[in-house]
């Protein structure tokens, strides 16, 4: 039998976000019926319809995006649930929106960092390497910068900082000259052809489009913003979970764990008695599996850790 697929089906196929490490989030969050539940990265809602599920009448779930389009999404996914809200923000002012809610406790908090698929399969965003489009890489699109404003305004040094920093481009610098030197850049097929001067391991262009959407978003800093007052949100034995998608996230969350988990040692001297405030739910990272793979090749890259509240 053969099937056919209109172009809007198939646009639907490539736009759909799949949730990643799905039940290994689940087991970790070990959902409360009635607890109440924070989703900072709601995306297309994937991993909020799943803890939905789990929540009786008098659970809930907050979950927060920076951009609309995703809120549109998720809200058509989560349409025949009633126990949710969804907030357009910035997740870096969480205990803001929760305090407006009288809300000052949690069960459990998920983290899914990075980018839905829909933002990456749209050209219109600029977020693909793969696909003409204009130069922008806004998850929020009231942000007043986008890429083409600091990729033609920007100087040599702080084009080869944002280069090197955010995407640890080993051709850094001769990147940023040929880009000033090719300037005005309209699109992203304009900066692929720059990055495809200096081929590499891996995609030309993919540590530049990756330096320039941290950068842009300031994704690091609401990382690093974020990370206490989940901690401050969750109750006793509440769950923090983060899936991360690169070394320089991974880092952060690997950090901000062990300095809340692991008992700090004094060479030469007795460790000292103290009561750590989170645990570990596993010291290692947890990684897709190879059949998530290969379903979802998106997913290889992620990273999840998960700790509670002590
Ligand atoms: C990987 S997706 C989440 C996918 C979601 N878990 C699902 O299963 O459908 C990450 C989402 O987080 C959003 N996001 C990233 N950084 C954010 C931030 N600082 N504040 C709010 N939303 C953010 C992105 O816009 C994107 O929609």
């Amino acid at each position: 039998m053969i099937f056919y697929l209109n172009i809007t089906s198939l646009k639907m196929m490539t736009m759909k976000h799949k949730p990643v490490l799905l039940d290994e989030v689940l087991t970790a969050l070990n959902i409360k019926e009635n607890g109440i539940y924070l989703d900072l990265t709601l995306g297309g809602g994937g991993h909020s319809f799943e803890i939905l599920k789990q929540l009786n009448h008098s659970g809930f779930l907050f979950a927060f995006d920076q951009d609309l389009v995703a809120i549109k999404q998720a809200n058509t996914k989560l349409k025949d649930f009633k126990n949710y809200k969804i907030f357009h923000t910035n997740f870096k002012f969480v205990t803001k929106y929760l305090n407006s809610e009288n809300v000052s406790e949690v069960d459990g908090i998920l983290l899914d960092l990075g980018m839905s698929s829909f933002q990456i399969d749209d050209s219109q965003r600029g977020f693909s390497y793969m696909q003409e489009g204009p130069l922008d890489m806004r998850m929020n699109t009231s942000n007043p910068l986008t890429v083409k404003a600091i990729l033609n305004t920007y100087s040599l040094e702080q084009l080869t900082t944002i280069f090197k920093n955010y995407g640890q481009e080993p051709n850094s610098y001769k990147i940023a000259q040929q880009i000033i030197k090719n300037r005005p850049l309209s699109t992203t097929t304009d900066l692929v052809k720059i990055t495809d001067l200096f081929p590499s391991k891996g995609h030309s262009a993919k540590r530049v489009f990756q330096a320039l959407r941290i950068y842009l978003n300031d994704e690091l800093t609401a990382l690093k913003e974020v990370l206490p007052q989940a901690f401050s949100l969750l109750k006793q034995d509440g769950v923090l979970a983060v899936i991360s998608f690169h070394s320089l996230e991974d880092k952060i969350v690997k950090e901000f764990f062990k300095e809340k988990v692991e008992e700090r040692v004094i060479k030469g001297l007795p460790t000292l008695p103290e009561k750590m405030p989170m645990r570990y739910y596993r010291k290692k990272r947890i990684k897709p599996s190879a059949t998530e793979i290969e379903k979802n090749p998106r997913a290889s890259s992620a990273i999840l850790r998960v700790a509670l509240k002590n």
